[in-house]
């Protein structure tokens, strides 16, 4: 009798679980119409193709921008992006999570542009309670201009694990046991933008923008959000429904072939670190970098 109403509970439960987990994996896959709004740009920032791809332009009165409708407190975020196309010299195309205030957190992807067949330059950041800092740099495997590329960010209670195409090419993992803040209380809004940053973006600032090869064009694909949804002071996600199998984001961590690959790009490609600037650092490399 008590294992008999044991055994229907937990296929109650499971069933409850399953049920709930599929609620909560809010995918949100690519109409740019009902997740992105536009913000700025008086016209540069468009929605085509019945709300399948999204441009950003940049001219010598303004840039363009947009960002999600929805706030998320983790998730897999995946978008295609090709980046300006030519010479991108002095344009900087960012695409970034972030919350609001001045404790902020933040989670960056910025492409810095280049001169016609010279590199663009990737570049990270994390910021975690207004704090930043943590950049690190690579140059891409291939040309980010030629074609779409997906560049994905998983971001769960144990690490923020930026990927391009799969692979992964930065971790930051949560620090806190060694005093170091995390992102995890804020709900973040995607964003991105194209904008013209020629005081410091192409070999520091050297080579500017040039006005003549405008509108400068970034374009958007296939966002896919596989993600806890935030809205009116809490989460799509529940305790159980992080657990079920259809969310193992959640719980996801870089095994030891993903290791591998990351190693590969950071041996390979990576131009920055500031895990390894000791010169900037004199007191000491940031907490976090002792775990890496
Ligand atoms: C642009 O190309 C130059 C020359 O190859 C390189 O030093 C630089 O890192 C490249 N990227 C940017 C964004 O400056």
């Amino acid at each position: 009798m008590a294992f008999s109403s044991k055994v229907s509970t937990s296929v109650v439960l499971l069933l409850a679980i399953s049920l709930v987990g599929s609620l909560c994996l809010v995918v949100s896959a690519g109409n740019f119409y009902q997740d992105m709004d536009i913000t700025w740009g008086d016209g540069r920032a468009k929605i085509l193709n019945n709300g399948n791809l999204l441009t950003l332009s940049l001219d010598k009165t303004s840039g363009s921008g947009f960002q999600s409708k929805n706030q998320y407190l983790f998730g897999k975020i995946d978008m295609q992006l090709k980046l300006v196309p030519g010479n991108s010299a002095g344009t900087v195309t960012a695409y970034y999570l972030s919350s609001q205030g001045p404790t902020h957190d933040e989670i960056d992807f910025e492409f810095l542009g280049n001169l016609s067949g010279d590199p663009y330059i990737l570049h990270t950041n994390v910021f975690s309670q207004g704090k930043g800092n943590r950049e690190q740099q690579f140059y891409l495997w291939f040309d980010p201009t030629a074609d779409f590329h997906t560049y994905s960010i998983l971001w769960n209670p144990q690490s923020i694990i930026f990927s391009v195409d799969g692979t992964p090419i930065r971790e930051f993992k949560n620090a806190e046991s060694i005093g170091v803040p995390y992102p995890k209380n804020q709900p973040m809004r995607i964003y991105s933008s194209l904008w013209n940053a020629d005081d410091w973006a192409t070999r520091g600032g050297l080579v500017k923008t040039d006005w003549t090869k405008a509108p400068f064009t970034a374009s958007y694909r296939n966002f896919n959000a596989n993600a806890c949804v935030w809205s009116n002071g809490k989460s799509s996600c529940t305790s159980s429904s992080k657990s079920s199998t259809s969310n193992s984001w959640f719980s996801q961590q870089l095994d030891s072939t993903n290791q591998g690959r990351m190693k590969w790009v950071q041996k390979n490609y990576m131009i920055y670190n500031y895990c390894t600037d000791v010169k900037r650092f004199p007191q000491g490399l940031p907490q976090e970098c002792k775990m890496s």
